[in-house]
């Protein structure tokens, strides 16, 4: 499985991003404020890593000839480096509330990883019993083309993982709010 992306909460997500930029050389691709129903907002940065990523990103899925959930034969060996999402939210926001029970610093909230099929790795992870999931089904986005699905936090590491399939680059605004929905 590869690495698509890690997402950070955090208290000031333009002091985060200038962080990844000048450390990282990550610069920004998108840019956007989420409003929930209940009036509070999600303010997100995409931030790409400076090397270029292959187009076809969903050839970069496993490094085995087999056919599996994870994805098949691999186009190229070469690294496709992940995207940083970065995101804050005031007070009483489930982003600003998640950051302030993390002693106002915040931290990695999930990491994505690239799968070839969701609903089918949702399912061979519930049967192992690796994790359970924040929503019976996986998100799903027509433009982009775009599934994605978080578990909830890992007993092992504390994180959620997210299990994404998506054709290019670029985020669904309305899949990452059901997304941060789910996980209230
Ligand atoms: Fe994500």
């Amino acid at each position: 499985m590869r690495l698509d992306h890690i997402a950070y909460r955090v208290n000031n997500r333009y002091k985060t991003a200038a962080f990844f930029n000048e450390a990282f050389g990550y610069t920004l691709g998108t840019e956007f404020q989420i409003e929930f129903d209940d009036g509070s907002k999600a303010d997100c940065l995409a931030l790409v890593p400076p090397e270029i990523r292959h187009p076809d990103t969903s050839l970069w899925t496993y490094h085995s000839l087999q056919a599996t959930p994870y994805g098949e034969a691999v186009k190229s060996e070469y690294h496709a480096p992940p995207e940083i999402f970065v995101s804050d939210g005031s007070k009483g926001s489930i982003v600003g509330d998640w950051v302030a029970e993390r002693g106002g610093v915040g931290g990695v909230h999930h990491m994505a990883y690239q799968v070839k099929d969701v609903a089918a790795v949702m399912n061979e992870w519930k049967e192992k019993g690796y994790a359970e999931f924040y929503s019976e089904e996986p998100i799903v986005c027509q433009d982009p083309d775009l599934q994605q699905v978080f578990t909830k936090p890992s007993e092992l590491t504390g994180i959620i993982y997210e299990f994404i399939n998506r054709k290019g680059a670029g985020f669904c605004k309305d899949s990452v709010k059901q997304l941060m929905e789910t996980t209230k």
